[in-house]
């Protein structure tokens, strides 16, 4: 049975998404876009087909999607939420949530884009309390924020609300369009380790407790802490300065910052023997083209351990008629796969004009 899914990804790689899409289905009919970075599919297949299709070989560029099981118009008024909740009380699926099923509700509410409209009489907090009541009451299943097994997605765009309920694996993101937000802490050095913290996440993985480190172009020193806080020796690859925050290790033997290049690093590691395969991880956020960084990871390659965990950032430049990112991304991957066959890309919910790449080797 064909079906319908509202897919987000960033606004700026929304035709990336659209694009890598199709390869999961060759029928697929690209449908509307609701939002920057927010539209509709159709596919042949049935919803739960496609999704497990998507699992088996993740998408770059699409953070969420979910099915659209019913489509309610909406007034903006009060009154959508009984609308809402009537709708949901028929989902099909519903009938399969017991007291043993945590579900959580997400909702997302987004204002035209073009001419004054009414603002919503309620909001996405709203919908969430109304829906998760309706559920609970009528299955006897648990409101579980953090970790919920299934989950209902509601989108409220262009005058309809998008409703769908799915297992939480099958959205690619247990969170609402793949916005994963980390709580604020004091000791963080830079947005970028929000980027490293997201990836750990998506690709569920973790940082070994122990070992040696190599961080590339690693100011001022995000990511470098994350990898000192979970007790990794690290060496901090960066002709820039390092957070001063970071001396305390420095001082202690747990940090060295080579403060140089990284191309220049590589030759005079490569040539002491009792370097290579030493590595038990590998990081790069290097600000350079993303051929360019690929290629250097091949490099680094021998300095990881067989079973070491790599992760890096491919930087992109801005779509145009001439540069198309995702063509940039396949040739870099080419590149990394010759080192390492089993990677996973991601534009993360942290990532900018980037992707970030699991690699094993
Ligand atoms: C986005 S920043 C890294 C941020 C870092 N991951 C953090 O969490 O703080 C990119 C860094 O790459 C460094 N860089 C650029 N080219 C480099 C090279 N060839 N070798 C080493 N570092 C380089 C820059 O100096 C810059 O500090």
């Amino acid at each position: 049975m064909p079906s319908t899914f509202v897919v987000t990804s960033s606004e700026e790689f929304e035709n990336a998404a659209r694009n890598e899409l199709r390869r999961y289905d060759s029928k697929l009919k690209l449908g509307e876009t609701l939002q920057p970075g927010l539209f509709l599919v159709c596919s042949q297949l049935a919803w739960d087909d496609f999704a497990a299709i998507v699992g088996q070989e993740p998408p770059i560029f699409t953070r969420h999607l979910f099915p659209v099981m019913a489509t309610v118009p909406l007034t903006k008024t009060e009154a959508d939420l009984a609308a809402l909740a009537e709708a949901i009380a028929t989902l099909p699926r519903l009938d399969e949530l017991s007291e043993a099923t945590p579900f959580s509700v997400q909702a997302r509410l987004f204002e035209e884009v073009e001419g004054k409209q009414l603002s919503y009489a309620y909001t996405p907090f709203g919908i969430k309390e109304r829906l998760a009541g309706v559920i609970t009451e009528k299955t006897g299943a648990v409101e579980n924020i953090r970790e919920p097994l299934e989950i209902l997605s509601v989108v409220g765009s262009q005058g309809n609300a998008y409703i769908g309920l799915s297992p939480a694996e099958l959205n690619l993101s247990g969170w609402a369009g793949g916005m994963r937000r980390f709580a604020k802490r004091d000791e963080q050095i830079s947005r970028a380790e929000l980027k490293l913290q997201e990836a750990l996440e998506i690709f569920e993985v973790e940082l070994p407790s122990g070992g040696e480190a190599i961080d590339l172009g690693a100011a001022p020193g995000g990511w470098a802490r994350l990898l000192l806080e979970a007790g990794l020796h690290v060496t901090a690859i960066d002709p820039a300065e390092l957070d001063l925050r970071l001396q305390k290790y420095a001082d202690s033997g747990q940090l060295s910052h080579y403060q140089g290049h990284a191309e220049r690093f590589l030759q005079n590691a490569l040539a002491d023997k009792s370097r290579l395969g030493s590595c038990t991880v590998l990081v790069s956020d290097l600000r350079m083209d993303a051929d360019m960084a690929a290629n250097l990871l091949v490099s680094y390659a021998p300095l990881l351990a067989r079973d070491g965990l790599a992760i890096t950032t491919l930087k992109l430049p801005h779509e145009s008629a001439k540069v198309k990112p995702a063509q940039l991304v396949e040739q870099a991957l080419a590149i990394l796969r010759k080192a390492y066959p089993r990677l996973q890309g991601r534009q993360l919910f942290h990532n900018r004009s980037e992707i970030t790449v699991l690699l094993k080797k």
